[in-house]
């Protein structure tokens, strides 16, 4: 089976990784061949790590490797496509539909975190084999895949999904196609209340996190998700979740200055904390 990630970003290098480890041969693909390296660098890295912390052998992590084609923006063949672009609807169905067409039986998924299967489906050639696989960060380490079903998605496109949440060790869960489905949904309320309490100054980041953490027992605070998963990301989410659903989505002002400052943050090292590699301080 021959897959086809575009996106070589914080979670298209992850997804790449899990394909990769599971025997799968994968392309990785972004809009410049830089952007493939950097992801390319990140990728490995991450397999570093995996080998450090005994998870898999030396020799396991280079014949990974060898699966991993990032040597080309050119797609010839693809088996299965998951998108891990930018959460915006016009560039996720700019690229999904003329795939749809040169790819007529591939299975085509996005790993959106809140916007409509339906929609993207309804663009492409063939919708039933349509929806969403949605990992969650870092998908190497994330057990858990929600798969999306559209309104067009068959039971074969579904089984066929399962089946490979099974092949790549994740725990799937089977979502309608609802905005934000299970999990942003509740994450963002979270995330977002929790900007707005720090924004009223009720405590500090780390305080209102080791709220979660100590209190009710959440791995890590809504903060420190937020700046693992990306502020930028977050926001995106938030203002299509207050568009579908309702204001209790809104985006606290705080959230939209530190996004404009650049303040993205772990991936450009400072958001609510500062990051030294894996490490946040405050
Ligand atoms: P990112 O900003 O780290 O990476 C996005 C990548 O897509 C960039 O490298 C960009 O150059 C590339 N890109 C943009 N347009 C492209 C195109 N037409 N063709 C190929 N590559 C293109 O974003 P991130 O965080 O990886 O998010 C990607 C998707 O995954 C979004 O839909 C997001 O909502 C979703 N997601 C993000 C999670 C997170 O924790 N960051 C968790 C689960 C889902």
């Amino acid at each position: 089976m021959k897959c086809v990630v575009f996106g070589a970003g914080t979670m298209g290098c992850g997804i790449a990784e899990v394909l990769i480890r599971s025997g799968l041969e994968v392309q990785l693909v972004d809009r410049s061949t830089q952007l493939v390296e950097a992801g390319l660098g990140k990728l490995k890295a991450s397999l570093d790590r995996a080998t450090s912390k005994g998870k898999i052998t030396a020799e396991e992590a280079a014949s990974c490797l060898t699966r991993l084609q990032t040597d080309s923006l050119e797609v010839e063949t693809a088996d299965l496509v998951i998108e891990a672009v930018v959460e915006d609807m016009a560039v996720k169905k700019e690229l999904l539909a003329p795939l749809s067409v040169r790819f007529p039986e591939a299975l085509l998924a996005s790993n959106t975190s809140s916007l409509s299967l339906t929609e993207m489906a309804a663009a492409c050639h063939r919708p039933e084999r349509v929806l969403g696989l949605h990992f969650f960060n870092p998908p190497p380490v994330m057990e858990l895949l929600e798969v999306v079903t559209a309104e067009q998605t068959d039971q074969s496109t579904l089984q066929k999904a399962l089946q490979l949440a099974k092949d790549w060790g994740k725990t799937p869960i089977v979502v309608k196609d609802m905005p934000g489905f299970a999990s942003s949904r509740l994450g963002i309320i979270l995330g977002m209340e929790a900007i707005r309490m720090l924004e009223s100054g009720v405590a500090s980041a780390r305080d209102i996190d080791r709220a979660m953490e100590l209190g009710y027992r959440h791995p890590m605070g809504p903060l420190k998700l937020t700046d693992l998963v990306g502020l930028d990301v977050r926001l995106a989410i938030a203002e299509h979740l207050t568009k579908e659903i309702g204001p209790q989505f809104t985006p606290p002002p705080l959230l939209r200055r530190l996004v404009r400052a650049g303040r993205l943050g772990k991936k450009t090292g400072h958001g609510f904390y500062r990051w030294e590699g894996n490490e946040a301080h405050e």
